[in-house]
């Protein structure tokens, strides 16, 4: 296990106002899903998020630009294991939106209020490429739309109220 741990990589954030946070992100095939490059880069992803505490993240904010983004499995709607969503779609399935407070690793010390749909439906390709089809709700609703907003080219500044600039700690 150990060794797997060293073999991974820490990957650089990409950070507003980098143009690859406004693309739309390519679609990935089924032979992209089953390559080696794409497993090793899954993991990295993965690591890269727990070490900067997300708890979600997306490929273009360490500038891949492909469709797939992973949620940390405390904020899943099983909490189960970590979420990995590729060419991931949604619809909603409440009218009711709830309004809290986002922050995001491309938008450092940055953090708003913003509207997101309170019930959604979330269709998607797992890690072996297997279709997958599921509902969230509450928070973990909340980190999927802002994640999947990633790979639409969206920042939650986009959508929030209220900025606020968080007091550099450091
Ligand atoms: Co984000």
């Amino acid at each position: 296990m150990q060794k797997c741990i060293l073999n991974n990589m820490l990957l650089e954030i990409f950070t507003e106002p980098n143009p690859i946070l406004r693309k739309v992100s390519k679609q990935l095939t089924k032979e992209d899903i089953g390559s080696k490059k794409f497993k090793k880069f899954i993991k990295d992803l993965t690591e890269t998020m727990y070490i900067r505490d997300g708890v979600g993240i997306a490929a273009p904010q360490v500038g891949e630009s492909l469709m797939v983004c992973l949620i940390a499995k405390d904020f899943t709607p099983t909490k189960e294991k970590d979420l990995i969503l590729i060419n991931p779609v949604w619809e909603k399935k409440s009218i009711l939106k709830t309004l809290d407070e986002e922050g995001c690793l491309s938008v450092p010390g940055v953090y708003g209020l913003v509207k997101r749909y309170k019930k959604i439906k979330i269709k998607a390709l797992d890690e072996h490429g297997k279709e997958i089809c599921f509902e969230a709700e509450d928070f973990p609703a909340r980190v999927i739309q802002h994640e999947i907003d990633h790979l639409n080219g969206i920042l939650f500044i986009d959508k929030a109220k209220k900025l606020r600039h968080a007091e550099k700690t450091l």
